[in-house]
């Protein structure tokens, strides 16, 4: 049966400028390619768990600006319920401000505007939508209380947490040990104390240290790695996933498009090692557009790339 996945997350206007080399402080330079867009890591994983098949609700605040209008006409034209995105008198819609460089590395600043309204309180005002989740998926653009309070929530609700903790949040160890699973990449894995020896990025080594570390740490980890793939280790063993080789044009919320089809997937009662495959075929499709939510592919594109097929129903 296919799951709910709910989404309590972070939603932001994103500008993005293509540059052929960052500045240096103190440069001016020329742009050679401008746009604006739905963003948010929140948003992003909302839109990339719809986009493969998944029942998404997204739980967020935005302004009563015209870019807050914007991002309700975006998650409409995809598809998505906006019953739980709600608009502050007082704040900005959040925003980032985004360099893409040719080599398709990039640079972000996010201003949180609303989503720092976002608040304990304000997620618990949602607790009916997350406690009939099938998983439960937040970002560390949240304020940090509020990550925890989702993460107690779910707990209190015997559903799923996911969690993202992307950028780097100092939440509790409660609540990362609660985490089913804990998504890093390589920085943010540093950030919460693994990895710190690892030689290189080798997806053996990173599965090592996945698994040495899952029982202390979080119910399950993942860790993604870029170009490389993508690691996993739960109580039941521990996984790599290689990533296909691909132009990266834009890599602006590849990590997101691979979380929101984990999410999707988990909340289909599919095993994590599958879930894995299946982020990091949706990731290496997301790096070879421009944009976030605009380059996230379709289940059938994700499933042939990963080499997947739907499970059948049972007779
Ligand atoms: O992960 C990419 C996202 O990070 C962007 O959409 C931007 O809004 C920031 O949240
Ligand atoms: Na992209």
């Amino acid at each position: 049966s296919h799951g709910r996945v709910v989404v309590v997350g972070s939603l932001n206007v994103d500008s993005t400028s293509y540059v052929e080399a960052f500045p240096a402080p103190g440069q001016t330079i020329l742009s050679h390619g401008f746009r604006v867009a739905l963003g948010g890591k929140g948003s992003n994983q909302a839109v990339a768990a719809h986009v493969v098949g998944a029942s998404v609700e997204l739980v967020a605040r935005i302004g009563t600006d015209a870019a807050g209008d914007f991002a309700l006409a975006t998650l409409e034209r995809f598809g998505l319920s906006t019953g739980a995105v709600g608009r502050e008198a007082d704040a900005p819609t959040g925003v980032a401000q985004i360099t893409v460089a040719d080599s398709g590395e990039n640079t972000i600043i996010v201003t949180g505007g609303a989503n720092l309204a976002l608040t304990p309180a304000a997620a618990e005002a949602d607790s009916g939508r997350i406690a009939s989740a099938a998983v439960v998926l937040t970002q560390g653009e949240l304020p940090v209380a509020t990550i925890q309070r989702v993460a107690e929530l779910a707990a209190d609700a015997g559903v799923r947490f996911v969690l993202n903790l992307a950028p780097p949040a100092p939440v509790d160890a409660a609540t990362l040990r609660f985490a089913d699973p804990l998504v890093v990449n390589e920085h943010e894995a540093r950030a919460v104390g693994l990895g710190t020896d690892a030689a290189g990025a080798s997806l053996d080594a990173w599965r090592e240290l996945a698994a040495s570390a899952v029982a202390r740490t979080a119910r399950s980890i993942v860790v993604t790695l870029g170009s490389a793939g993508a690691v996993a280790a739960s109580a039941d063993g521990s996984w790599t996933a290689a990533a296909p080789r691909v132009d990266a044009v834009d890599t602006t919320g590849a990590g997101d498009g691979f979380t929101g089809a984990l999410a999707a997937f988990l909340a289909e009662g599919r095993p994590l090692d599958e879930a894995l495959r299946f982020a990091v075929a949706a990731g290496a499709l997301a790096v070879q557009s421009r944009g976030t939510v605009d380059s996230y592919a379709p289940r059938h594109a994700v499933l042939s790339s990963a080499g997947l097929t739907d499970a059948q129903d049972p007779a």
